[in-house]
């Protein structure tokens, strides 16, 4: 397994977006090009290979000081919620272990359009794809805090991987049901 690191403003091979596409739009019924999200370019993507075919994708981009993670997807006919300790008016709240959410989260990250091909999930490829965009998000923007919206089904991968739930379920249209979920960077930072 190969694991390929791309940053903002690197070009990106087609191959990326049509395994994501395979992985989280098609399975939905959802038209080629709505895989192409916002932020795109500002992004680190990181896949991982094997045998010269990218098997698992990811992305992970900068969340500046005016944003809090709520976008609208125009190719994909859907919108996503803001994470509300991101907000201004953030009162603190604990997420579903029991920890205080806070404070220092900025710079905060959010990882979108993680997938493994069907026949290659199950074999830590998306583990080490996640785990690459968090170490590459704290060295080129000294992310403290990583933000993602998790499907329901892919909730115990991100638990397995360090992420922690917090706050109620949510409908994201033409997606389904989520769950935001979060993970402080301080430790990796050691
Ligand atoms: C979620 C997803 C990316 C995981 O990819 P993967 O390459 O299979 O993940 P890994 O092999 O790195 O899994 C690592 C750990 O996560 C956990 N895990 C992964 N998938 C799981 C599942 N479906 N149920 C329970 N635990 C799971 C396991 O603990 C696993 O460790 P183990 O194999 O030692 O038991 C993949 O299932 C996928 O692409 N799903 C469809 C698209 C999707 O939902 N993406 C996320 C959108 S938020």
């Amino acid at each position: 397994m190969k694991t390929i690191v791309k940053h903002p403003g690197d070009l990106i091979s087609q191959e990326y977006f049509d395994v994501r596409y395979e992985v989280l739009r098609k399975p939905l019924g959802a038209p080629k090009g709505s895989e192409q999200l916002a932020k795109d370019n500002d992004a680190i993507h990181v896949w991982a290979e094997i045998e010269g075919q990218i098997a698992a994708v990811g992305r992970a981009h900068l969340l500046e000081d005016d944003e809090d993670g709520s976008v609208v997807d125009v190719n994909a006919d859907s919108a996503c919620p803001a994470f509300p300790p991101l907000s201004d008016e953030y009162m603190e709240m604990e997420d579903d272990s029991g920890t205080i959410i806070g404070p220092n989260l900025r710079p905060a990250i959010q990882v979108r359009a993680m997938g493994t091909l069907d026949e290659y999930q199950g074999r830590g490829l998306a583990s080490k794809v996640l785990s690459v965009l968090e170490t590459e998000s704290i060295q080129l923007w000294n992310a403290n805090s990583g933000w993602l919206q998790a499907r329901m089904e892919a909730i115990p991968f991100y638990e397995a991987n360090g992420w922690c739930c917090f706050g109620p379920e949510y409908h994201i249209p033409n997606v389904g049901p989520h769950v935001s979920m979060w993970k402080n960077f301080e430790t990796l930072k050691r």
